[in-house]
């Protein structure tokens, strides 16, 4: 420590504390049996929690203890001290109004920030005489929860084989890794996906009917690692080429004719029939009982799907036969 050193900004220190603590610093092998840990409470903090360091095994006959943020225990670092006789608690530059230690030497952090994980360094201060005071350090690893990922994309109803997509998985730090799921493989697999280096934003150049997902991200620090949850995409798409029910088209007269349109599309297609070109009705079906041999012709069933603006037809020819005799009807009454 080297209090002379410090920069005016250091207000919150009270020099006279830290003189004090100073004056406790004094040498000390602990002794290899003693077996301070330090524990937190909960294991993970996630952000805005509470988090303890709970102190074991804390020897007897302490003069006092001090924490600091990080592994260097000079003033920088001196968030703050409890000196036993007094019951005194001494702030330093790096404390941040949320800590608190308490007189069995555990530290209580309130409201996590995410500036808070690393280490920490307890400095334990034994009681001793002048000149053989004894001391102990120890550091402890504070992790904090991963944030729970999330993704966003900046199409929700792509078109199929049209749009660009573009997911990012939030939030963003540079101590992330990133990585992408699709049917819960490992993204890429496919030379397709393009990935920025950072790996955040995952670019889809076209995206078909079948890769709707579901899509995940994954953080990962030093330490563990998080997955989002699944998303699933709307992918808008045709409508395909439509089929015809029933395909065979020869009819006999006096029949019923009942034919069905389907064409696969995202969102559903709207259907129209037309007859020699001619526009018979709205719908998926068309049905005409009893045909007649003027029932013959061209009969299309025409597709549309207005949020892809895509379209398709197909049609058939219709043959209907006369019944048997109506051949022989002009012999019978001739005009
Ligand atoms: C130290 O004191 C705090 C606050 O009273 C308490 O929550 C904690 O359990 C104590 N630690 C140990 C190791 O007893
Ligand atoms: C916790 O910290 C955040 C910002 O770091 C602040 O907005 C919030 O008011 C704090 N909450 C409490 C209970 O101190
Ligand atoms: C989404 O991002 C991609 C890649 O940056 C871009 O090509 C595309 O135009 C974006 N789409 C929309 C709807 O903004
Ligand atoms: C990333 O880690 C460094 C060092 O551990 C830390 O100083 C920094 O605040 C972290 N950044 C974010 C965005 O969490
Ligand atoms: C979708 O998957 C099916 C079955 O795996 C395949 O036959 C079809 O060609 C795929 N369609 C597209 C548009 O990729």
């Amino acid at each position: 420590m080297g209090p002379l050193s410090a920069p005016p900004c250091t207000q919150r220190i009270t020099w006279k504390g830290l003189l004090l603590t100073a004056s406790l610093l004094n040498f000390w092998n602990l002794p290899t049996t003693a077996q301070v840990t330090i524990e937190a409470l909960p294991p993970k903090v996630s952000e805005g929690k509470d988090v303890l360091l709970l102190v074991h095994n804390l020897p007897q006959n302490l003069a006092g203890y001090i924490w600091y943020k990080g592994q260097l225990m000079d003033l920088y670092h001196y968030i703050t001290s409890y000196v036993v006789d007094g019951q005194i608690n001494i702030y330093g530059p790096a404390y941040t109004g949320r800590e608190t230690v308490y007189s069995n030497a555990s530290l209580l952090i309130q409201n996590v920030t995410r500036e808070d994980a690393g280490s920490y360094t307890l400095h334990i201060i034994k009681r001793g005489d002048r000149t053989r005071g004894v001391t102990g350090y120890f550091t402890f690893n504070l992790y904090l929860k991963l944030p729970k990922p999330y993704i966003t994309i900046n199409n929700s109803k792509p078109r199929e084989n049209k749009d660009v997509l573009a997911f990012t998985c939030e939030p963003k730090s540079e101590n992330y890794t990133y990585t992408w799921w699709l049917n819960g493989q490992s993204l890429p697999v496919s030379p397709r996906v393009k990935r920025p280096i950072e790996n955040r934003i995952l670019i889809l150049p076209s995206v078909t009917r079948n890769e709707t997902g579901p899509y995940e991200c994954e953080i990962r620090d030093g330490d563990g690692g998080m997955r989002s949850d699944p998303v699933t995409l709307n992918v808008l798409y045709g409508p395909d080429l439509p089929r015809i029910y029933p395909s065979f088209t020869y009819y006999r007269s006096g029949q019923n004719l009942d034919l069905s349109c389907f064409a696969d599309s995202n969102p559903p297609a709207q259907y129209s029939w037309t007859i020699n070109g001619k526009f018979q009705l709205s719908g998926q079906k068309l049905s005409i009982s009893q045909i007649t041999t003027k029932h013959r012709g061209l009969y299309a069933c025409s597709v549309h799907n207005s949020a892809t603006g895509k379209e398709s037809s197909k049609s058939m020819t219709v043959e209907v036969s006369a019944p048997p005799g109506i051949g022989r009807l002009p012999l019978l009454n001739p005009i």
